[in-house]
């Protein structure tokens, strides 16, 4: 469907598989974390190998390490529970020990959502870099936070990170490219470490291979319990002596897990089967955020992929409706059983995945009943 007012054409994505009984009977926009197993993922999971990880006898998620380690070009993964501990045992790694600062964009989830968790377990230093709506990190930002081992008095940047995509937004290649180039003229090299918990998502919606991400940064986090649907798991890939250090501490953080077999099944039937899907899941996004601007709400950020983020309480008042973010969250909630996030600013999250697709003309409609 494709109306004269609205450019962006609606089209409802394909479902991605049949639910199971115990689904819940809400649709949910809070986030992508929210998705759970398909019957499909769960006869993957069911028909997986059965062997001990600790014992380096669990076939299934050997198979998995593998596959994601050569997505993107790296030499070796290490499955995990989740991408905190993904993030964490990679800058861990990365660190050896103090004093040491990490550089950091300050809208990223390892300063901004992990608990503290690197002051706690690396002892380093956050550097966290505030930049404009629409810009991230590059050479020309990072490089005046750069701090050397000429003086005893300063720590030492000893790993940049960044996050792609961030809050939805793709960080352009590019930035990545110049960032590259900054490490490696660094004397020692600064390692790179890439949070792409939602990198599937960036590169759907670029076309950039996975593998030219991993070309320029030393280590990357994915996650599969994002948009792609299962219920947990993550995976940190890298050198092979890097990765034997993520699981030694791995086993320190009690991450030392035994039949993750079924876990293991899932990600990759959702690599396979789900990665293809995130291009409608985007689409949607970009439907639904063309239409709210029509309707005269504006968006807080670019739509690039699955997010759409709605500056609800300033649009209310610019369109003389005498309601709030959290009247709309409610009386979404109440008429449709649709649940949205809404922050302390009265900005609304809506995140697309593969389980509320059928949710999006219900927010428009109870959007339009304030207008
Ligand atoms: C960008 C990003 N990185 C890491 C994480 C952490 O993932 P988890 O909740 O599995 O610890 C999240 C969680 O939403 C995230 O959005």
């Amino acid at each position: 469907m494709k109306d004269a007012q609205n450019p962006v054409a609606y089209t409802l994505p394909p479902a991605r598989g049949t639910d199971p009984p115990n689904a819940p009977g809400y649709i949910d926009f809070r986030s992508d974390t929210v998705t759970y197993p398909t019957m499909e993922m769960f006869q993957a999971m069911i028909h997986s190998s059965m062997g001990d990880d600790v014992y380096g006898e669990e076939t299934d998620t050997i198979a998995l390490e593998e596959q994601v380690a050569k997505l993107f070009g790296k030499e070796a993964g290490c499955f995990v529970l989740t991408g905190t501990m993904a993030n964490q045992l990679a800058i861990r790694s990365h660190v050896a020990h103090p004093p040491a600062s990490i550089i950091v964009d300050a809208r990223c989830h390892v300063w901004a959502w992990e608990a503290g968790a690197t002051s706690y377990h690396t002892g380093a230093q956050m550097v966290p870099v505030y930049l404009p709506a629409g810009s991230y990190l590059d050479a020309d930002s990072v490089s005046p936070f750069i701090r050397d081992y000429s003086n005893y008095h300063i720590a030492p940047t000893k790993l940049i990170c960044v996050e792609n995509t961030l809050d939805g937004e793709v960080v352009p290649i590019a930035n990545l490219q110049s960032l590259y180039n900054l490490s490696r003229a660094s004397k020692p090299v600064i390692p790179i470490h890439l949070d792409g918990a939602r990198l599937w998502n960036a590169h759907v919606a670029t076309g950039v291979p996975l593998a030219d991400y991993g070309k320029l940064v030393d280590s990357i986090s994915v996650c599969f319990s994002k948009g792609l649907g299962t219920m947990m798991g993550s995976c940190v890939v890298g050198t092979k002596d890097f990765i034997d250090n993520v699981r030694r501490y791995r086993k320190i953080f009690g991450g030392g897990w035994r039949q993750s077999g079924p876990l293991a099944a899932a990600a990759s039937y959702a690599i396979d089967h789900h990665l293809p899907l995130l291009k409608h899941e985007h689409a949607l996004a970009s439907y639904l955020g063309a239409e709210l601007v029509s309707l005269g709400f504006s968006l807080t950020r670019r739509v690039d992929t699955n997010m759409v983020w709605i500056d609800l309480e300033n649009s209310f008042k610019r369109l003389g409706v005498k309601s709030t973010a959290k009247d709309f969250q409610n009386k979404l909630w109440e008429e449709e059983k649709v649940k949205v996030g809404v922050d302390a600013r009265g900005v609304a999250r809506v995140i697309i995945h593969g389980q509320n697709h059928a949710g999006v003309q219900k927010i428009i409609r109870v959007l339009k009943s304030f207008s």
